[in-house]
C-alpha cells in the first residue's frame, strides 16, 4: 500500500463523521488489545483491496511516498495502546535495528533528517572535544548542490560553510577541488550522498584523514545504499551512512523508509554518541532513559561546572542543547519499515534500472547521473539533465510531464547560494566562502529534474513515464 508524501491517508476515515465509540467490552488488557490489533490488520487489508487500479492519465504517478501495510498500522496502534508517548521500547529496539543495518555502533533517533543534521553538528562543537572541537569561524567543506539543512547547521553555529563543486556525471562533490578548499581554519567535510548516489568516499576519506577533518555524512536520502572502500587493503562493501564520524537519517515519507517525520544520528564513537544524545536531550549531562532517574548512581554526588556539589544530574546541562526526540508512536511505525529496507533498496534498484534501460533512446537528449565508482546506490530518484542543446527547456518538459499526471522534483536547492536566505551573506560577503565558479551546480539547479523510484511504484508507472517523456521528445521534434 502506498500513498502520498504527507497527503491525508488511503486508510483514513472515508468521511468526516467522528467514530462512534461504543459501550465498554469486556475481557483482559491483554485479550482486548489482541482483539484491536486483529481488527486494525482486518482493517488495513480492507482498505488496501479498496484501492482503485492506476489509471494511465488520471491517477498521480507520485515521486514518492511511504508504503506500508498492516504491520506498521499495527506496531502505531500497539504503541498507541502502551501510551507511553515519549521514547519508549520501541525507540530503544528501532536504535538497535537501524545501527545494526548501518553496520555502526550507535543510533540515536531525532525527530527529523534536519534535525539529525544539527545534532550531529552540534556534537561537532562541544567543549568535550578539546582542540578538534569547531568553533565560530571554522571552516566546513560542503557543496551547493543539494538540501538546506545539510548546510543550515554550519551557518547557525557560526562556522562558515565552504562550497565546491559538484561533478555532473554523479551530481556528487567535485573531489578534485578539496585541496584547493582547505585552509587553516577547515575543520570538518559536511555532505550528502546526492539523491542516493554516494560521494566518492575514498576520495574523501583519504582527504579528512591527511588534514585531520571530521566527516558528517549526510545519508538522509541514501540509506541501503552501499561502497566498497579500497583504504586499509582488501576491498570492503559498506553501508554509506558507516564511513563518516557521524552520520544522519531522514524518515521523511518520501525517503527510503518512514516513521512520518523521523531521522536518526549515527557514530561509532560512544563519546560522540553521548555528545549527540546531549544536544538532542536539551544539552543534559545525564544519560537517563526516558522514565528513569538515576542511571549513573551518582546523582546527587556530582561537582560540574560552578553549581553546589550534588546538584541534581538530571537538571545539569554540559551544552545549549535542543529537544529533538522521537515518540515512541513514530518508532513503533519505523520498527515495522527497517525490516523492510532490502526490499525497498531492491524495488529503488530495480525502478531506476527500468526507466535507464527505458530512456535509453534519448541519450542524446538528457543526461542521466551515474552511480559513483564501486558503489551500488539505493537511488533516492531518477535524475536527468536536459542537454544544452535540447530542443526544450527544463521547465518545458517539467510543465509537459507535471500536466500528464506525473510528479517531478528539482535537485531541492539547486544552488543554494543563490537563495535568499544567502542575501544578507552575499551583500556582507561574508560567512561563507565559494571556491571556484560552481558551474555544474548552476546546470544542476538550471536544467536537472527528477521522477520517483521509490517502492510503491509498479511496471505501469514506470512504462507510463517512459512513454510521456518519448511523446514529449518527439512533440520537440527530437528523433
Ligand atoms: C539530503 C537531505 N538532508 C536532509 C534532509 C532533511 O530531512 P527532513 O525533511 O527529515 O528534515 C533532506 C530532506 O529530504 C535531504 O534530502
Amino acid at each position: 500500500m502506498s500513498d502520498t508524501v504527507g497527503s491525508k491517508g488511503g486508510s483514513g476515515p472515508t468521511d468526516d463523521s467522528p467514530v462512534e465509540i461504543k459501550s465498554a467490552s469486556t475481557g483482559t488488557p491483554r485479550a482486548l488489545r489482541q482483539k484491536i490489533l486483529e481488527l486494525v490488520s482486518e482493517y488495513v487489508a480492507a482498505s488496501k483491496a479498496d484501492e482503485g487500479p492506476f489509471v494511465a492519465g488520471r491517477s498521480l504517478v507520485r515521486y514518492a511516498g511511504r508504503v506500508f501495510d498492516d504491520r506498521e498500522v499495527t506496531n502505531l496502534v500497539n504503541a498507541s495502546l502502551d501510551f507511553w508517548l515519549t521514547e519508549g521500547r520501541y525507540a530503544a529496539m528501532l536504535e538497535s535495528a537501524l545501527a545494526r543495518f548501518v553496520g555502526v555502533e550507535f543510533a540515536r533517533l531525532v525527530n527529523s533528517g534536519s534535525s539529525a543534521n544539527l545534532a550531529a553538528f552540534s556534537a561537532l562543537t562541544s567543549p568535550k572535544l578539546g582542540e578538534r572541537r569547531v568553533s565560530a569561524g571554522d571552516e566546513i567543506i560542503t557543496v551547493a548542490a543539494g538540501f538546506p539543512t545539510t548546510v543550515a547547521p554550519i551557518i547557525q553555529h557560526g562556522a562558515v560553510p565552504v562550497f565546491i563543486d559538484v561533478d555532473p556525471r554523479t551530481a556528487n562533490v567535485d573531489v578534485t577541488q578539496l585541496e584547493a578548499a582547505w585552509s587553516e581554519r577547515t575543520r570538518a567535510v559536511m555532505l550528502a550522498h546526492t539523491l542516493g548516489n554516494p560521494f566518492d568516499v575514498d576520495a574523501v576519506l583519504e582527504f579528512c584523514a591527511r588534514h585531520e577533518l571530521w566527516l558528517i555524512e549526510d545519508n538522509c536520502d541514501a540509506l541501503g545504499s552501499t561502497y566498497t572502500t579500497r583504504r586499509g587493503g582488501e576491498p570492503t562493501t559498506k553501508f554509506t551512512g558507516s564511513f563518516g564520524d557521524l552520520s544522519t537519517s531522514s524518515f521523511y515519507p518520501a525517503h527510503h523508509i518512514t516513521t512520518g517525520e523521523g531521522g536518526a544520528v549515527y557514530t561509532n564513537d560512544e563519546s560522540l554518541d553521548a555528545i549527540v544524545a546531549s544536544f538532542r536531550d536539551w544539552g543534559r549531562d545525564c544519560y537517563c532513559k526516558s522514565g528513569k532517574d538515576n542511571t549513573c548512581g551518582l546523582r546527587f554526588e556530582h561537582q560540574m561546572g560552578q553549581l553546589p556539589f550534588g546538584y541534581d544530574h538530571k537538571y545539569t546541562y554540559s551544552h545549549f542543547g535542543y529537544n529533538l526526540k522521537m515518540t515512541d508512536l513514530q518508532a513503533a511505525i519505523g520498527l515495522a519499515q527497517v525490516e523492510k529496507l532490502p526490499d525497498f533498496g531492491a524495488d529503488r534498484r530495480r525502478n531506476h534500472a527500468y526507466l535507464r534501460a527505458g530512456l535509453a533512446d534519448f541519450a542524446h537528449v538528457f543526461d542521466v547521473v551515474e552511480a559513483t565508482p564501486h558503489s551500488d546506490p539505493s537511488w533516492f530518484g531518477f535524475l536527468m539533465t536536459v542537454r544544452e542543446d535540447a530542443p526544450f527547456s527544463r521547465s518545458e518538459i517539467v510543465n509537459f510531464l507535471e500536466g500528464e499526471k506525473i510528479q517531478t522534483r528539482v535537485l531541492f536547492a539547486g544552488n543554494l547560494t543563490r537563495h535568499p536566505c544567502f542575501d544578507e551573506l552575499r551583500e556582507r560577503q561574508s560567512g561563507y566562502r565559494i571556491v571556484g565558479d560552481l558551474r555544474n551546480t548552476d546546470q544542476l539547479m538550471d536544467r536537472a529534474f527528477w521522477v520517483g523510484v521509490y517502492s510503491g511504484m509498479t511496471v505501469e508507472h514506470l512504462d507510463y513515464i517512459i512513454e510521456q517523456i518519448a511523446d514529449c521528445c518527439h512533440k520537440f521534434g527530437v528523433v
